[in-house]
């Protein structure tokens, strides 16, 4: 088998000819290979990639490079402007209501989807499938797949009955990536898509960069294989064009796109206050917030620099600018907006910036210890050393494209704890299930449910459990039959599925299960 000449000249072009460095090595089917990994390279865009973020390999730690885009971020950073911005603790509760009825509107008449991002690694997690997968340890076993897909359904169910429609589809695009696309599908297809109709949920796959070596290199996995990395959750941009989504969207009469990580166990997909809060402030790109927990906690914030909107790190500013206050007589930090990876988007806003700007945003360095094969020829599955880079694009990278941006602030015990630890104190699975639990115990005590005392401390150190189905409360509506009830844990609300329910005490579609087994989903 011979190398094709086109394919030489555009190694020779691209100045990657060490790619063949070992093609006498190899036999047909490895030489096949190399050839189908070395055609699905735009070798154009690899260069320009590496070309734009060159500067930054080599100015640390000697050159002042990072010092002096802080120092000007520092100068020239501000805060988001008070009339852009809204939160959840200052609206008032009829503004709330307004805000959540034009969102179920929107819903009710099909004009909202959801958006996941779904194509990391989840290094930090360490498993070998699919984040979204992963069955954090409630009493239903539900994974977070599972939970958003009932939160859809439940959302669905009431944009139809305030609206007394049956038109409310809420259609979820799942952005994966060569990682998890194959396995995200199978779980759907055998778990019958959660009951949400199959036509509704729509997989796309995010396109890949090879790693490369700092004098821009691509690096060889094995020696007929290219190292290939998902080009960031900011590859969404490119997927939603090339992949033919927006066309989708539109052909929906979609307008308007709400865009999430998939580790957020608390995550409010399609939340009707958050779209009705945009449509009034007329938003073509806004973002959901979070206080920060303490000024130098690491999350990136959002404010506005030289006049546009954007995420700055933490490790991007100093110390002294993320403990400034707003005042000298306030607490409150002055960049307080903590980015959560939550972002509402209009149609007409993405199809703008994935056809004009797309080019435009930058990439973003992670320096990384890359598996793959040495100068000497031998391959290195775990290296010692940092050898390489990956490049990812952003996906909050698009807001200088704004023109009416607008950010909402949320509690975090109620909308933010995401799963991206094995182990430790942060976002762990046992982070998320006491998040998620507890967020259900204020959720009964609200409908004024009589609880056990310290039900708080119960669930934090006895593993006692209080889980309520997404399938009988999206966000604590509806669970009135709790009120005056006196309720000992472990407690689990499912939607009852099965036409005989004896159980007079709590409405006939609901089951309450003592001992948690978890009961199959109802499946359309
Ligand atoms: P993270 O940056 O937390 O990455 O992704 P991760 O893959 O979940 O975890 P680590 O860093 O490898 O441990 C934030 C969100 O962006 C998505 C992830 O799936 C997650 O929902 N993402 C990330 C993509 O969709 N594509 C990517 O290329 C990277």
């Amino acid at each position: 088998m011979e190398i094709d000449s086109a394919v030489r000249e555009r190694l020779t072009n691209a100045n990657q000819t060490h790619l063949l460095a070992y093609w006498s090595e190899l036999n047909d089917e490895q030489r096949r290979t190399l050839l189908r990994d070395i055609n699905e390279v735009d070798f154009n865009r690899v260069q320009q990639a590496y070309d734009a973020i060159k500067h930054e390999l080599f100015s640390e730690p000697n050159g002042h490079t990072k010092n002096e885009i802080s120092d000007t971020i520092d100068d020239i950073m501000e805060p988001i402007p008070d009339h852009m911005a809204g939160s959840i603790n200052e609206a008032s509760p009829e503004q709330l209501d307004n805000y959540r009825e034009n969102g179920l509107k929107a819903i009710s008449e099909g004009q909202v989807c959801v958006l996941l991002l779904a194509g990391g690694q989840g290094t930090r997690l360490g498993v070998d499938y699919p984040k979204g997968m992963y069955n954090v340890g409630l009493p239903s076993g539900k994974s977070l797949y599972q939970i958003q897909a009932e939160r859809i359904r439940r959302l669905e169910h009431l944009a139809n009955e305030q609206f007394n429609t049956d038109s409310a589809t809420i259609t979820w695009f799942i952005l994966t990536s060569e990682h998890t696309q194959e396995q995200t599908e199978k779980y759907f297809r055998s778990h019958k898509y959660f009951g949400l109709k199959r036509e509704n949920i729509i997989l796309f796959e995010q396109h890949t960069l090879p790693a490369l070596n700092f004098q821009g290199k691509i690096l060889l996995e094995e020696k007929h294989r290219l190292t290939k990395a998902a080009d960031g959750n900011g590859g969404l941009y490119r997927a939603l064009r090339t992949r033919g989504v927006l066309e989708k969207m539109a052909e929906r009469h979609i307008k308007y796109v709400h865009v999430y990580g998939v580790d957020n166990i608390l995550v409010r997909l399609a939340d009707p206050v958050f779209i009705g809060f945009c449509l009034e402030k007329n938003a073509d790109c806004a973002a959901k917030v979070v206080k920060k927990t303490v000024p130098t906690e690491a999350v990136g914030v959002i404010c506005k620099v030289g006049g546009r909107f954007q995420v700055v790190e933490y490790s991007e500013i100093s110390e002294e600018t993320a403990r400034r206050t707003k005042s000298e007589s306030s607490d409150e930090l002055l960049y307080n907006a903590g980015n959560i990876c939550n972002h509402f988007f209009t149609l007409d806003f993405l199809q703008d910036v994935c056809q004009k700007h797309e080019n435009e945003l930058r990439y973003h360095v992670a320096k990384k210890k890359i598996p793959s094969v040495d100068n000497h020829g031998n391959h290195v599955s775990k290296p010692t050393e940092i050898n390489g880079i990956k490049l990812e694009k952003f996906v909050f990278d698009v807001f200088p494209f704004s023109k009416t941006f607008a950010v909402w602030e949320v509690r975090r015990e109620d909308e933010f704890s995401p799963l991206k630890n094995e182990s430790g104190a942060k976002d762990t699975a046992a982070t998320c299930r006491r998040d998620l639990m507890l967020q259900h115990v204020r959720w009964l005590q609200q409908a004024g449910a009589d609880l056990p005392n310290d039900i708080e401390k119960h669930i934090d150190t006895t593993g006692k459990t209080c889980e309520i189905s997404p399938l009988v409360s999206y966000a604590g509506e509806d669970l009135e039959f709790a009120n005056g009830r006196k309720l000992d844990l472990p407690i689990f609300f499912e939607l009852n599925t099965s036409k005989n329910n004896t159980n007079n005490s709590v409405p006939r579609n609901l089951t309450v299960v003592n001992g948690c087994t978890p009961i199959p989903i109802q499946t359309n």
